[in-house]
């Protein structure tokens, strides 16, 4: 069975390792606080999950979901992500992420912005245009509620 990294905890990060584990794939998730911190939402996943480093999602991610703040993406480790399959929810909030001068001038769109800051990944964007709450809880369906 494959294993999906997820570097992001929070409201998206947990909704999809969530419907991972229920689908029977491994997850290793991360944040920015370390795995310690992660021991109660691991404990809720089950033994299908594990809290790693984001170094090691990265590395142990058959594809990686990549879902934190999009001003942290840049600060990520140079080289983290080279030749993995990336799934980033990223999108852009002036009021948490500051501005960033090249999506305000539209020269790049958000998804040109953080393929250029995680080069070498085949990249994918996903999730970002729903909210957290319209990904289903595990168990409970394809449709949207
Ligand atoms: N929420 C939504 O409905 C929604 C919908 C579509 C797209 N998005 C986008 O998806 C992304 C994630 O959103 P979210 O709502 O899931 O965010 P969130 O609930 O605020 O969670 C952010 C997560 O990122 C982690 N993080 C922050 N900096 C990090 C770093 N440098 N390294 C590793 N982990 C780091 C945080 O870890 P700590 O807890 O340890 O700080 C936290 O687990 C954002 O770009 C957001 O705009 C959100």
């Amino acid at each position: 069975m494959p294993t999906l990294g997820v570097i992001g905890s929070g409201n998206i990060g947990s909704a999809v390792a969530r419907l991972a584990v229920a689908a029977g794939m491994n997850v290793v998730i991360a944040n920015s606080r370390g795995p310690e911190s992660l021991q109660g939402l691991v404990a809720e996943l089950g033994p299908l999950a594990r809290a790693v480093t984001v170094e090691d999602a990265a590395k142990l991610g058959d594809a990686v979901v990549l879902s934190i703040p999009l001003k942290a993406v840049r600060d990520l480790p140079t080289g983290l992500l080279q030749g993995k399959l990336v799934i980033d929810t990223s999108n852009y909030y002036p009021s948490r992420d500051g501005r960033i001068a090249e999506l305000d001038n539209g020269t790049v769109t958000t998804s040109e912005l953080v393929q250029g800051w995680v080069p070498g990944a085949r990249y994918v964007k996903a999730f970002n245009n729903i909210l957290a709450h319209h990904i289903p809880p595990a168990g409970q369906g394809r449709g949207c509620r």
